[in-house]
């Protein structure tokens, strides 16, 4: 059984890892315990509870209660629990009568000074106050309490306190608070903000966001942490407030990076209300109308699940607070279908939407042959929906033109991995981190895009106690990027210990002098190459990379990083002994993606850093299921499993599996649709959770190929850009209405479980499966459990991967079959690669072709920021708006001043492929040269900007450089006033409320 059904235990102290232990005696019981272990735990280990308040088992102890109090044979007073570790022959009691009336006596302190609301509180019923004045038996309080003087004294008290209500999604009631430095710890511990001070002293000592500011106006980045530690209702979620204790729990997985963080989302029942979502337009019967429906399971809060492996318990702004998107008003919750896009939708019937794109799907292959239609996959979906979508492409369409999301953030991952390593995927798992001495962040920022990942990795910069309850050292950090993210200097208590801040472009030139001066120095581990590398290609390499030319001296000029930066970066991250590298999309958005990322896998490589905890390459994945939809056979060129399609042997599996004949020749990827679509030859998409013409590069080319097409149907949950233009919209549904699996970017499976039913009455997957019916390939299952057992039965890497497991273990990482452990593979390449042989390749340094001029002299750089998502499409229907409702573009005050531009101006940003209007932040986080903006605002344009110049490889769109000129400007772009008329004149014809005025520019 899974622990998560049973009641969460709080082991009030963190469990320590010590190989030794240690027996005593605890109230009569025998225990022995991991050395370093507290008595408290080791009396929960015996079954015994021992009263606390300041105590939680993610903290490390503080002993500040003192209501934990204990006996111990032999020693004198009354030392606290959670402070006092567990050593061999203790005799300890927990429960005596003096422990009883100490514990009674601190009870009533605190309760003296507690407002006597408890059966109005919001926290009743679920409040570690509450529950240890009933375990100390505490009746009456003797001293005068607030509103109920004794003797005529009240004495002072803090329970006039005002509210801090400024964070959208939690309140802080100082009232309340016991002062017990949970909240303070947690933001320092587990999140590493370090945002709460307690100030004052004595009974003036207060819980304080930064100086004393608001929450909102202080550092707190609404994590969640002091919340989640708080045993009071000071911190307080603002939706239990609203809707009362939840009743029902259902654990799942974020729906938002690729961390995959395990979540308890906690319930209850909740008639149907002014909140419902929207009725569908024209009459629709969408919303609460819809058959199957029902609100028995309201969302009261998702709270982080202590035993998700990818998060132990910790979450993000995103995951923990920003799901109120799911039953937003402009849900789209009824098919809809239209002749031309310039029709109004009309409602209709599941059936007659399904059989509408299928006539029009199989009138574009009767006419125009069978590979003039194509579909796209979501990394938003799951395994089991990506894996019908693309089965539908290759079974019903009977063409391999189907291709993902990822063939424009991680494609160059899986074409680099793949070479030198033999599979495409990250080599360990999160908590590897911990094992690093040397951490090198190349073209990442996880404390915005992999936040809760970015926690785990910053206690491990920070040092401090191990999991064994030594003390560590700090791990040491590079990190490579145009950008000064906050790891630079800017996260507390930590400070990098080289900053190779290159020209956005020259990645592989970094990396080629990193590998100089490893092979130059003598710093290759010999030993490791010659037992699992393949020796020609590292001789190859080795003579490659030695040439003056790739010294880090020839290549300042370049790539803008001093050559002595450098140089002590390479020692550093060849000494290790534990070297790990973590990268993002600011390694594979480039014209050498795949370059770049075969040139740290030959760094890696070289320095004997793969195989083992604490080392490994690590692709820091964008969005939740980008490794799954990969594994799931969503590339042109592979059937699931990263098996090429022109393999006779495994095509002949899967026929005989499907009962159809595959076509061996790989089909179109997206850039590809979109010119075949210009060209007449492409002339119908089935798009499934994707938002292609806002993610994808040049806008105004992604726009002009969709409206050629003369079928498009879109599945998704909102009116998104791409829904614009197409011609059937299905219903898609949001992560609280899916069952199936994620798998993050550890390779780890987690189960997503359903806490709602489909607002539009079917599962994702049942869509798919009904449209290829439709189309003359029946496709039936029952469960979404039936798709994984055939993906296991036709996959080796997923053989042993099963619903039965996961419930069972909590998670599996792939690969998971006979050869593997039960839970399948935490780090991969132990004792071989999977190639065999790791492979070297040489990685010759090309300039991008978007060069500075005296016309664009500014290069643009582009990513994310840390409260909004991707396209924005869920969380700007969120109150994460309050923190980044614009897309800004940041830019050098060298530059600005150049340009009299100011803080707040709006400014024109113009490339070789369009122009748009933002407004500028001024900061020195950029390098003179460099500017950045983000792109989850679709009126910001930021694609309008960007280029179709993409990897070598696989076509991955090169996002991180664009070369621009800025101007302030006095109005909107052409293209954005465009867009302005373009989206008001959709939305009314979809019946969404539209905006009254252009929503961007000056
Ligand atoms: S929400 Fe997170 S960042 Fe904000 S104060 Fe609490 S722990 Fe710190
Ligand atoms: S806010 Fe909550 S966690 Fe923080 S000190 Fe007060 S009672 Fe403790
Ligand atoms: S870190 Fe990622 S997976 Fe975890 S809660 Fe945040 S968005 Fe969700
Ligand atoms: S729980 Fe031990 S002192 Fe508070």
């Amino acid at each position: 059984m899974l622990k998560h059904l049973k009641a969460d235990i709080d082991h009030g102290t963190p469990e320590r890892s010590s190989t030794q232990t240690v027996t005593l005696t605890i109230d009569g019981y025998s225990v022995t315990v991991p050395k370093g272990t507290s008595l408290m735990r080791a009396a929960v280990d015996a079954g015994i509870q021992v009263p606390k308040l300041c105590a939680t088992d993610s903290l490390e102890p503080f002993g500040s209660c003192r209501l934990c109090l204990v006996e111990i044979e032999g020693r004198k007073g009354y030392p606290a629990s959670c402070t006092t570790p567990a050593d061999n022959g203790l005799v300890v009691r927990t429960q005596t009568p003096k422990l009883q009336q100490l514990r009674k006596g601190v009870m009533e302190l605190y309760i003296s000074d507690h407002p006597l609301d408890c059966l109005t509180c919001s926290a009743n019923g679920n409040c570690e106050l509450q529950d240890m004045a009933g375990v100390t038996g505490l009746r009456n309080v003797r001293y005068g309490v607030a509103g109920a003087e004794v003797d005529g004294v009240c004495g002072s008290h803090h329970t006039a306190s005002a509210k801090d209500e400024s964070n959208p999604y939690f309140t802080y009631d100082p009232s309340k608070c016991i002062v017990c430095n949970r909240c303070v710890r947690a933001c320092e511990e587990t999140q590493g903000t370090f945002a709460l001070t307690i100030s004052g002293r004595g009974f003036d000592s207060r819980v304080s966001p930064g100086q004393s500011q608001a929450f909102m106006d202080s550092e707190c980045v609404s994590c969640g942490a002091c919340v989640q530690a708080c045993p009071t209702a000071t911190l307080q979620e603002k939706s239990v407030i609203e809707l009362g204790q939840p009743e029902h729990s259902v654990i799942t997985t974020c729906a938002y990076c690729g961390v995959g963080c395990g979540f308890k989302a906690e319930t209850k029942a909740k008639p149907p209300g002014p909140d419902a979502v929207r009725s569908a337009p024209q009459g629709g019967s969408g919303g609460l109308g819809r058959p199957g429906a029902t609100w028995g399971n309201t969302v009261v809060r998702m709270v982080p699940w202590k035993d998700g492996k990818a998060n132990d318990g910790h979450s993000c702004v995103k995951g923990r607070f920003a799901w109120g998107y799911a039953t937003h008003q402009d849900r789209i919750t009824t098919p809809m279908v239209r002749d031309k896009i310039t029709e109004p939708w009309r409602v209709v019937s599941w059936d007659e939407a399904i059989g509408f794109a299928a006539s029009r799907f199989k009138a574009i292959q009767a006419a125009h042959g069978k590979d003039a239609v194509g579909g796209i996959t979501s990394s938003r979906c799951t395994n089991e929906e990506v894996y019908v979508v693309q089965k539908l492409i290759r079974a019903a369409f009977n063409t391999n033109n189907v291709d993902t999301c990822a063939r424009v953030c991680h494609s160059p991952t899986g074409y680099g991995m793949g070479q030198t390593f033999g599979t495409s995927a990250g080599t360990q798992t999160f908590q590897s981190v911990e094992q690093a001495d040397v951490i090198m962040v190349i073209g990442a920022n996880p404390s915005d895009a992999h936040p809760v990942f970015a926690s785990r990795m910053k206690r491990r910069l920070r040092g401090g106690l191990t999991t064994s309850g030594a003390v560590a050292g700090k791990a040491r950090l590079v990190v490579v990027d145009p950008r000064r993210i906050d790891l630079v200097s800017d996260a507390p208590h930590i400070r990098a210990d080289h900053h190779l801040q290159l020209r956005p472009g020259t990645n592989v030139a970094v990396i080629t002098a990193l590998a100089h001066v490893v092979v130059t120095e003598g710093l290759v581990n010999e030993a490791y190459v010659a037992q699992r590398c393949d020796t020609q290609s590292f001789n190859d390499w080795r003579a490659f990379v030695a040439k003056p030319e790739h010294s880090p001296e020839a290549f300042e000029a370049v790539t803008g990083v001093p050559a002595a930066e450098l140089r002590a970066a390479a020692r550093l991250y060849a000494a290790g002994p534990n070297s790990a590298i973590y990268y993002g999309l600011g390694v594979t958005e480039h014209a050498q993606g795949s370059t770049m990322v075969i040139g740290i896998a030959n760094l890696a490589m070289a320095c004997g850093m793969v195989g083992r905890e604490g080392v490994g390459v690590n692709p820091l994945r964008g969005q939740n299921n980008v490794q799954g939809s990969c594994d799931m056979g969503s590339f042109p060129h592979e059937l699931p499993g990263y098996r090429h399609i022109s393999d006779t042997t495994t095509r002949s599996l899967f026929e005989a599996a499907w009962g159809v004949t595959l076509s061996p020749e790989p089909g179109l990827r997206i850039p590809n649709m979109f010119d075949a679509a210009l060209s007449g030859e492409f002339k119908g998409l089935y798009c499934v959770g994707e938002d292609i013409v806002q993610s994808d590069p040049n806008t105004q080319h992604v726009a002009a190929a969709l409206s050629a097409m003369d079928c498009i149907v879109v599945q998704d949950i909102f009116l998104n850009e791409t829904a614009k233009y197409a011609h059937v919209l299905l219903p898609g549904s949001s992560f609280l209405e899916k069952d199936g699996t994620f798998t993050n970017a550890e390779r780890r499976i987690s189960r997503v479980r359903q806490v709602m039913p489909p607002l539009a009455g079917l599962g994702d997957w049942e869509v798919t499966c009904r449209l290829s019916t439709a189309l003359g390939y029946p496709m039936h299952y029952e469960h979404p459990e039936q798709i994984m057992q055939e993906v296991a039965a036709l996959t080796p890497s997923f053989a042993g991967v099963s619903y039965a497991k996961i419930e069972r273990l909590g998670s599996v990482q792939w690969p998971c079959n006979a050869d593997t452990a039960e839970a399948g593979t935490a780090i991969m390449h132990v004792d071989r690669f999977v190639r065999g042989k790791g492979r070297f390749f040489n990685t010759p340094y090309v300039a991008s072709d978007e060069k500075v001029t005296r016309r664009y002299p500014l290069l643009l750089t582009t990513g994310r920021i840390l409260s909004q998502y991707n396209v924005g499409a869920q969380t700007r229907r969120t109150p994460n708006n309050q923190w980044h409702n614009e897309d800004r573009l940041d830019i050098h005050p060298h530059d600005a001043e150049e340009r009299g531009i100011r803080d707040g101006d709006w400014v024109g940003i113009s490339s070789r492929a369009g122009d748009t209007v933002l407004r500028a932040t001024v900061t020195e986080r950029m390098q003179p040269g460099v500017v950045y903006t983000t792109f989850h605002f679709p009126e910001s344009g930021a694609n309008v900007i960007t280029t179709d110049s993409s990897d070598w490889a696989t076509n991955c769109p090169e996002y991180k450089v664009t070369a621009v000129q800025v101007m302030p400007v006095a109005q909107p772009s052409s293209w954005q006033q465009q867009y302005a008329d373009f989206n008001r004149d959709q939305l009314a014809l979809a019946g969404q409320p539209v905006p009254g005025a252009a929503v961007v520019g000056p």
